[in-house]
C-alpha cells in the first residue's frame, strides 16, 4: 500500500503543517478545547458515515479502536463545549465500502501522529493536572501494532488497482475536506 501512502502525502504535509501552527500557539487550555472540538466534529460526522460500511466483519477489532467518544471524553474532562458533528457537506463522500476504509485510514493514520501531538500539548500547556490527552494518545505503546493490523485488513481489501484508486481517491478527499475545516472553524 505504498501507492496510499505517497499519493495522500501532499495532503498530509499541509495539514500537519496547519495542525503545528495550532498547536505551537496555543497558550491556554481553551485554545487546546477549540483544536479538540474541530477534531470531534468532524471525525465524528466520518464516523458516522463510516459506521454505515464498516463494523466488526468487515475489521474484527472495530469496537476497540479509538472512537470518537475519546476526544468527547477530553473535551469534558476540561469543561468545554461538545458541537455538533460536521453534516455531510463538510464531508467527503463516503458511499461505499472502500470510500470508507479511505477515511478510515485517514482517522487510523492520525494516531501516528497523535503520539506527538500528545507530548507537544503536555509539554506546552498547565492543565491544573487534568488528564486530556487520551484522544491524542489513543493506543499509546500498542499503536505501531494496531496500525500495522489496520493496514493488512485495508491491504486486503483493495484486492484490485481500481479498489486501490478509489481507497485512495477517498484518503484525500478526507484530508482536504478535513484541512479546509480547520481553516474555518
Ligand atoms: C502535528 C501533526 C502531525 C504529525 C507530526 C504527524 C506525524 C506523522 C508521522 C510521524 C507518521 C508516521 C510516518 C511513518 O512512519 O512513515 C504519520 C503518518 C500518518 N499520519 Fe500523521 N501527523 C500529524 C497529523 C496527522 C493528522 C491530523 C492526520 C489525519 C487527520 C494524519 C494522518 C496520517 C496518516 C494517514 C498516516 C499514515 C501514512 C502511511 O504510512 O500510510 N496525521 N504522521
Amino acid at each position: 500500500m505504498g501507492q496510499l501512502k505517497s499519493e495522500t502525502l501532499s495532503n498530509h504535509q499541509q495539514l500537519e503543517k496547519n495542525l503545528i501552527v495550532k498547536l505551537k500557539g496555543m497558550q491556554s487550555p481553551e485554545d487546546y478545547i477549540s483544536i479538540l472540538q474541530n477534531f470531534y466534529a468532524y471525525f465524528g460526522g466520518l464516523e458516522n458515515q463510516i459506521n454505515h460500511f464498516i463494523g466488526a466483519d468487515e475489521l474484527s477489532d472495530y469496537a476497540e479502536r479509538r472512537k470518537t467518544q475519546s476526544i468527547k471524553d477530553d473535551i469534558l474532562a476540561l469543561e468545554g463545549v461538545v458541537p455538533e458533528k460536521a453534516a455531510a457537506d463538510d464531508l467527503p463522500e463516503i458511499g461505499n465500502l472502500l470510500q470508507a476504509f479511505g477515511a478510515l485510514y485517514v482517522i487510523e493514520g492520525s494516531t501516528l501522529g497523535g503520539q506527538v501531538i500528545s507530548k507537544m500539548i503536555s509539554k506546552q500547556l498547565s492543565m491544573d493536572g487534568v488528564e486530556a490527552v487520551s484522544f491524542f494518545k489513543s493506543y499509546g505503546e500498542d499503536t505501531m501494532t494496531m496500525w500495522k493490523k489496520f493496514k493488512t485488513v485495508l491491504e486486503h481489501h483493495a484486492a484490485t488497482q481500481q479498489d486501490a484508486d478509489v481507497i485512495t481517491g477517498a484518503a484525500n478527499e478526507t484530508f482536504a475536506k478535513f484541512r479546509l475545516w480547520m481553516e474555518r472553524n
